[in-house]
């Protein structure tokens, strides 16, 4: 049995082009939950034709019409959200990172040494991240063990994809807030991973939705005999994911490279690589602690990456780690802007993260116009005009820059590509209907419906002429793309799908 999707489709493809179509006719398969086929333009006329091609009679199909103004895309993958510190949105705005973590986060982290608090907490975090349409997200937790099992299986309950870890930390933390050794933060961190691992298999899906993430939180919350402990865990378990933070705010850089000195790290003379001063001074790179560590690979997630200097990027992305770019958070903590169009043409994966509570928004949509704000803060501020060779250093982003970053960009950092990211035969169905009209209740998205009340269908072509008609589809379409990304909220997130499961957003809410 297959559920069929008939409607417009938006799919991301690169950093420059996305697939745009009207008409699309698309099949999931209800036994796996993954794209069966697509096909890019069905008339009315021919959808029973295209069915019957495909094997498929109409009473095997369970056929969902999208209407005008609505339109299937791939569900946000939130690269970087600390789960804990959601019921702190909205308030801390005026510190700085450091003072920000001590006066502010460490508190309400360390409270969920409750095991039920963590219960009640996370449900109703798990329930907002899924309805505002992010299909999968990589979790922070607290440092505790019993809580963070919690968090995985809240997430495992409600059927969202997602990467769960336990915070390591060992030094640099308050009293009431900090793990007693190394091996107890590395034992605690192998039973989340076990516990995780343990998790039942959704129906379906050949692969696990809930992951196991190493999670040490930054290099300067952990002893060096931490991070090694991690890296050995990683080396054994390749498949293991890792995220941390990196180059967030100047006196953590400053802090990090006085805990670390170069010739402190593990094969401090053989470590002579990607991360080296050509001019020969050895100074240790926030970049070059992590990699000393074995902590930098293909499934890496750094989040920040604000002040990165040249050495870094080429490390970065020598080992093939992506980045997890959170520009409502470097924005509300003064961190500062991420050069992402330059590491984006330095080959870097990126993706977007919410980095609650830092960022005071659990929407993705508020990570995509942030991203969109910094990068044309980073255009008005460069002191020189962008090299003519490069597409995005030091310019806007355009708008199919920021649906793969929020996406496809997403799916990279967390080496899911082949799996969401894109709605495309043989991915998950991780799918939100996104609803651009009146009817969606949001006043601040102008419905495509008043545009043709009124006679406001965009440039290209009248309706009844043939050549320019499929032209203006096309462009209705991308405008309505444009609209959700930069003035859409919950209420356009009609619903939420992952692995064929509907799961969330608002008609979900209300059924
Ligand atoms: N660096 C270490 N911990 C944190 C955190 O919780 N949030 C942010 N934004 N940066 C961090
Ligand atoms: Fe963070």
């Amino acid at each position: 049995m297959s559920t069929i999707f008939y409607g417009a489709l938006i799919s991301p493809i690169s950093l420059t082009t996305y697939d745009a179509l009207p008409r699309a006719l698309l099949a999931v398969s209800r036994a796996t939950g993954d794209i069966d086929w697509v096909e890019r333009d069905v008339p009315p006329e021919a959808l029973q034709h295209v069915l019957a091609r495909h094997g498929l009679l109409a009473d095997d199909v369970e056929l969902v019409e999208l209407k005008h103004g609505e339109f299937l895309m791939p569900g946000f993958i939130d690269t970087h959200i600390h789960a804990p510190q959601v019921p702190n949105i909205g308030s801390g705005q005026q510190h700085e990172l450091l003072d920000w973590l001590a006066e502010v986060t460490f508190p309400m982290e360390a409270r969920f040494a409750d095991v039920d608090f963590a219960r009640r907490t996370y449900t109703s975090v798990v329930k907002r991240t899924l309805d505002y349409g992010s299909t999968t997200c990589c979790y922070y937790g607290t440092l505790h063990l019993e809580g963070t099992k919690v968090l995985a299986d809240v997430v495992h309950g409600y059927g969202q994809r997602a990467f769960v870890g336990k915070c390591n930390m060992d030094r640099n933390a308050p009293d009431y807030y900090v793990e007693p050794s190394p091996a107890a933060s590395l034992a605690a961190t192998a039973a989340l991973v076990a516990h995780i691992r343990a998790l039942p298999p959704h129906p379906a899906a050949g692969d696990a939705l809930v992951r196991p993430i190493l999670t040490p939180r930054f290099a300067l919350s952990c002893t060096g005999e931490l991070l090694a402990g991690l890296g050995a865990l990683a080396a054994a378990d390749p498949g293991l994911a890792i995220q941390t933070h990196i180059s967030e705010n100047a006196a953590e850089i400053a802090f990090t490279k006085a805990l670390f000195p170069r010739g402190s790290l593990p094969g401090a003379a053989a470590n002579v690589t990607a991360g080296d001063d050509v001019d020969g001074e050895e100074e240790t790179t926030y970049a070059g602690v992590y990699d000393a560590y074995g902590l930098l690979r293909h499934n890496t997630v750094l989040a920040h990456a604000v002040h990165l200097d040249a050495r870094e990027v080429a490390l970065i992305h020598a080992r093939g780690a992506g980045v997890a770019h959170c520009p409502t958070s470097n924005f509300n903590l003064r961190s500062g802007c991420a050069r992402v169009g330059m590491l984006l043409d330095a080959g870097v994966k990126v993706g977007l993260g919410t980095d609650v509570s830092g960022g005071f928004s659990p929407s993705m949509l508020a990570a995509v116009q942030h991203a969109s704000m910094c990068a044309k803060v980073v255009a008005l501020t460069a002191p020189a005009p962008p090299p003519a060779h490069t597409t995005f250093t030091d310019r806007q982003l355009p708008v199919p820059a920021l649906l793969h970053l929020a996406t496809l960009g997403g799916a990279a950092v967390c080496a899911l590509a082949h799996r969401v990211g894109s709605l495309a035969p043989g991915k998950a169905f991780d799918a939100l209907v996104v609803g651009v009209r009146t009817d969606a209740g949001n006043p601040a998205v102008w419905g495509v419906d008043l545009d043709r009340a009124l006679g406001l269908r965009a440039s290209g072509g009248e309706p009844g002429d043939e050549g320019g008609r499929g032209k203006s589809d096309v462009e209705e379409l991308e405008g309505m793309l444009e609209r959700f990304l930069f003035c859409g909220d919950d209420r356009n997130v009609r619903r939420v799908y992952v692995q064929g499961r509907l799961v969330g957003g608002k008609e979900h809410a209300a059924a």
